[in-house]
């Protein structure tokens, strides 16, 4: 998405040079706009460096293209990072006395600002108006938060992280497409135990399954997800107000949570890696060499979740399955994912290729989408987030039909 970052002339436009390499490192296209004041804190030779975009202050510049109105008309954000009373006073007004006031006035798209100045400042009865009245025109909003501010003064005023910035901002240019859509996803890898201490799992690391519930959940949709053997830094990332984490061990642990959460639920995302069998007997004791020669294990088949969930699908839920494949080809890997489809009866298979060196542990992935006939409804490649967008444009694209019924 094309993003215009707004900098005006405050101390804190040094801040701005990590929100705008966020932006860009999130795959967005930032153009920065600074004014000739902002130049005085941060160069613009930093701005071209980091957003790989020319930069300018002036509406003067470029006018071949109409640069002064091109750059507001083709933005799908503008964010005004630091915001000075004075920048927030002439947004309030209109005035558009440089690149970054025509800019603002020839854009419809959402603007977020970051204000930044002296205490005093933003408590004046202007700045209150004029914030009063940027607020009744949809302008977004984030802080300024209280703390010590240039000069040794403190109290409200300062400008938020660049870490906050860039979240809101992302925030605008998420659809809220699965507004108060209820959606359980399971994540993870199941553990079964042979004795207290040793168990039978595999390499999943529970990335993807927490990339589709912080994707679902920025949409609008409140998740439930159900984490089987997920660490700590890894289920960071699902830290949302509207996911509840339910933490499971085993596939029957697993298999009755995720049977829980299906019950309201619109959508049913089993990303989990489950244990097609477990150990037959579980030793209550450790199992020692004591009783000399190598143990046999006997397993036992786990019920298959995923088909239980089918079998008491809901009228207009979606059931989501995913399988990891090793595959000698592409063709190879779509024919046994449309055959797992079929068997499993879901109406979304996402399905990866998996290796040694591939989709475990990693942070991107590549995955064909099946849809309920068996064909490719859509590929995605890259960051696991990416793909949970792609799975989660597919379960809307699925849901629609059955949410007009
Ligand atoms: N699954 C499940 N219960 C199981 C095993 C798997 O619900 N006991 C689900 C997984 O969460 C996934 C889908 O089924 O959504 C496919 O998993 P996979 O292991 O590929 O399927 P299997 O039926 O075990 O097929 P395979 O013989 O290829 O292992």
């Amino acid at each position: 998405m094309n993003i215009v970052v707004g900098v005006t002339g405050g101390i804190a436009a040094y801040k701005s040079v990590q929100l705008v390499r966020l932006l860009v490192k999130a795959g967005h296209d930032v153009t920065v706009v600074p004014t000739d004041d902002a130049l005085r804190f941060v160069g613009l030779p930093t701005w071209e460096a980091l957003s790989h975009n020319p930069v300018t202050t002036s509406v003067h510049d470029d006018v071949a293209r109409v640069r002064h109105v091109a750059l507001g008309q083709g933005a799908d954000l503008v964010v005004v990072a630091p915001a000075t009373a004075n920048t927030i006073a002439k947004m309030a007004a209109g005035i558009a006395d440089n690149l970054l006031g025509t800019t603002l006035l020839a854009t419809e798209a959402p603007v977020l600002i970051a204000p930044a100045m002296h205490a005093e400042m933003w408590r004046h009865p202007a700045t209150t108006a004029n914030i009063g009245t940027l607020r009744d025109r949809g302008v977004h909003i984030v802080g300024p938060a209280v703390g010590e501010l240039a000069g040794g003064d403190s109290g409200p005023g300062r400008m938020v992280e660049p870490e906050e910035i860039a979240e809101a901002a992302l925030a605008l240019l998420t659809p809220r497409d699965l507004d108060g859509v209820r959606i359980a996803v399971s994540a993870g890898g199941t553990r079964e135990p042979l004795d207290p201490v040793r168990y039978l799992g595999n390499r999943s690391s529970g990335r993807q399954g927490v990339a589709l519930a912080a994707e679902a959940a920025a949409r609008g949709a409140v998740v439930t997800l159900v984490a089987a053997n997920i660490s700590a830094d890894v289920l960071a990332e699902a830290r949302h107000p509207s996911i509840a984490v339910v933490p499971v061990g085993t596939a029957a642990e697993l298999a009755d949570a995720m049977a829980d959460a299906a019950v309201d639920a619109q959508a049913v995302v089993m990303a989990a890696a489950v244990a097609d069998y477990r150990p037959a007997v579980v030793s209550d004791r450790k199992l020692t060499k004591e009783g000399g020669g190598v143990p046999a294990i006997e397993l036992v088949e786990t019920p298959d979740i995923v088909a239980g969930l089918v079998s008491r699908r809901r009228d207009g839920q979606v059931i989501v399955g995913f399988a990891a494949e090793t595959p000698q080809s592409e063709e190879e890997l779509v024919e046994r994912a449309r055959r797992k489809q079929q068997r499993k009866g879901v109406d979304l298979l996402v399905v990866n290729e998996v290796g040694w060196e591939r989709g475990f542990e990693s942070a991107g992935n590549a995955v064909h989408i099946l849809g309920d006939g068996g064909e490719v409804v859509a590929t995605a490649e890259g960051t696991k987030r990416e793909v949970a967008t792609a799975v989660l444009d597919a379960i809307v694209e699925a849901l629609a039909p059955l949410r007009r019924r």
